[in-house]
């Protein structure tokens, strides 16, 4: 089932006058706690999210996964990685590489098949934590995938800040997000804007709008990457 049709979430919906008015996210209105918290403490929610994103992780990582080529023995961290699918497929598509997947510790991990072979074959390993207090260190590559249009701008820089405090400049960071145009305030665009604005206070944002946030945390713009799919690829290092 697509997220947008979970009632979970449209019931969010409800309380967007009272997010316009107050601030507080419509979400949090609805169910009296934040969006991953909420998923963190209800099993089936937590794994109906999982699915979801899994669902569309597989067909976006099939399109980005051909654009992501990392040489044998890059060390690569996905940070907010969800149940590991995408991880997975860019370490099966990548000889020789290691992954470690981090995320917030779950009462119950469910984790992709691809993924659990990747871990007993030892290319893939798991750490839980939150973002917000510290990102691990250690790896080559960092990849946020469709992580940032889940936080507004204050949240965002807190993640990359606490990110750059890990690393030491060699690294890359990869954002795998959808990206708006100015230009086109089109209709799936302004309606995923608002979606991520009523579940989790997050927004879409547009390659300068990127480029600005990640200046703010330290980090110069390498490259950014379009695909076939809704999502684009944009890469960073910390600037000199
Ligand atoms: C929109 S999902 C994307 C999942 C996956 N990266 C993908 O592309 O399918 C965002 C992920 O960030 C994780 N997350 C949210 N808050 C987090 C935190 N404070 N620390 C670590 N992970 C977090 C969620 O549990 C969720 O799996």
């Amino acid at each position: 089932m697509a997220c947008e049709l979970d009632p979970l979430l449209w019931r969010s919906w409800e309380n967007l006058p009272e997010q316009l008015r107050t601030g507080t996210t419509a979400f949090d209105l609805a169910h009296g706690s934040a969006f991953f918290d909420w998923h963190a403490q209800d099993e089936a929610a937590q794994k109906r999210f999982d699915d979801q994103m899994n669902g569309a992780s597989k067909g976006i990582g099939a399109v980005v996964v051909d654009k992501l080529a990392f040489a044998r023995g890059t060390r690569i961290m996905d940070v907010g990685g969800g149940n590991g699918s995408f991880l997975a497929q860019i370490l099966d598509r990548n000889a020789e590489t290691t992954g470690t997947l981090f995320e917030l510790p779950r009462g119950v991990e469910d984790h992709d098949p691809l993924f659990e072979r990747m871990r007993s074959n030892g290319r893939a390993t798991t750490q839980n934590g939150s973002f917000f207090e510290h990102v691990p260190g250690g790896a080559d590559v960092y990849l946020f995938s469709r992580v940032f249009h889940d936080f507004d701008d204050e949240a965002a820089i807190t993640i990359l800040q606490n990110t750059s405090q890990s690393l030491s400049g060699k690294e890359r960071l990869y954002l795998i997000d959808m990206m708006t145009s100015a230009a086109a305030a089109d209709a799936r665009g302004s309606s995923q804007d608002i979606f991520m604005m009523t579940q989790l206070g997050g927004r879409e944002r547009t390659a300068e709008e990127f480029t600005e946030l990640l200046a703010k945390a330290g980090f110069e713009t390498f490259s950014i990457t379009p695909t076939a799919s809704p999502v684009s690829i944009l890469e960073f290092r910390l600037a000199g």
